[in-house]
């Protein structure tokens, strides 16, 4: 049987791959996206000690991204355990940015633009062009779509990975790092390494296949309680409250999709959708009508629940 990591390894290294990086030689990671993840992403890599460049495409993202910033940091000192000089430290470790263009110094990047194949199809070709050095590593924080995909739009596929981070990304541990078959397994290697020894997170390897592993799991789980609701089998409270007194997680299944994104989530399930062809992953009306009505959960303020 095939696992995950042969899957990443039986990829031929291009004889002209780059001597990789040492993970603690990584000091200059540049984000993209300033929407949860990727302030979220901001916040782990400046905590861990490293100089990091934000880029938005206009100023509104921008200050929306400075803003979740300096919340969750604020969260960090009261839930987290860090010191307010801390937080100060951190925050001076973010600078931020209108143009990809900035990131020509940067040694490691991580995407977390919204889940279309275009526009990251569009960031990848950008960096590809004006990050300067051969091993610097190239990061999708995808969900689903395929990092393959990503990696053929630059002219160094090996240095392109997934390194998919969970929401939110300053208290989750897990990162799932995705190499795909063409990934250099160098490369691989210091993004692992980088992950669990600079960021102090756990990894797991997974194959580059739509969902990776949770969200393979998560995403039939979340679009069966939004077809339930939809069905009027109970309300949100009570399917939510069933799974959190009923299998003690941490948040229902509604309250969880607010937290992602229904945009994300039904982004994701579309994407699975297309890799699988299961009828588990099809979206409900009531979700894509949510989606086109721009309620997104959380971050619209308006999803199962007013916020
Ligand atoms: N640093 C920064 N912020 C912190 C923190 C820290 N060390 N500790 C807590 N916080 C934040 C919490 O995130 C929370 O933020 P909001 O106010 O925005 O909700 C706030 O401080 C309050 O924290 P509490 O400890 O009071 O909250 P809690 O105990 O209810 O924990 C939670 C909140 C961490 C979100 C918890 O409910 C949880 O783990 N939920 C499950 C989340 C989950 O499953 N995420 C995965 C989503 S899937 C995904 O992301 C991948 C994908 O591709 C879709």
């Amino acid at each position: 049987m095939t696992t995950a990591s042969t899957t990443a390894s039986e990829a031929a290294a291009p004889a002209d791959a780059p001597v990789p990086l040492a993970a603690g030689e990584i000091r200059r990671v540049g984000v993209v996206g300033c929407g949860v993840m990727g302030a979220g992403l901001a916040e782990v890599c400046a905590r861990a000690g490293r100089d990091v460049l934000l880029v938005s495409s206009g100023e509104a993202g921008l200050a929306r991204g400075r803003g979740r910033l300096e919340r969750s940091l604020g969260n960090a000192v009261r839930k987290g355990g860090i010191s307010d000089a801390e937080r100060e430290e951190a925050l001076a470790r973010v600078t931020y940015a209108t143009d990809l263009g900035a990131f020509h110094d940067r040694q490691l990047v991580l995407e977390a633009v919204p889940e279309h194949e275009a526009t990251k199809l569009r960031v990848f070709r950008t960096l590809d062009e004006v990050v300067e050095a051969p091993d610097a590593i190239l990061a999708t924080n995808t969900s689903a779509l395929p990092v393959i995909r990503l990696a053929r739009a630059t002219r160094r596929p090996g240095q392109v990975l997934g390194l998919h981070f969970f929401n939110p990304a300053p208290v989750l541990p897990l990162v799932e790092v995705v190499g795909s078959l063409l990934t250099d397994e160098g490369a691989r290697r210091t993004a692992a390494d980088f992950v669990t020894q600079v960021l102090g997170k756990q990894a797991i390897h997974a194959g580059d296949r739509s969902g990776f592993v949770v969200n393979a799991l998560l995403i039939p789980y979340l679009v069966a309680a939004i077809r339930m609701y939809e069905a009027g089998y109970a309300d949100a409270r009570d399917i939510d409250k069933a799974m959190t007194l009923g299998c003690s997680h941490p948040m229902g299944p509604l309250a969880l999709a607010d937290l992602i994104g229904l945009d994300t989530v039904a982004a994701i399930a579309r994407a699975l959708y297309e890799e699988f062809r299961e009828p588990a992953h099809a979206v409900s009306p009531m979700l894509s009508r949510m989606v086109d009505g721009g309620l997104l959960g959380r971050k619209s303020g308006q999803g199962f629940y007013t916020y």
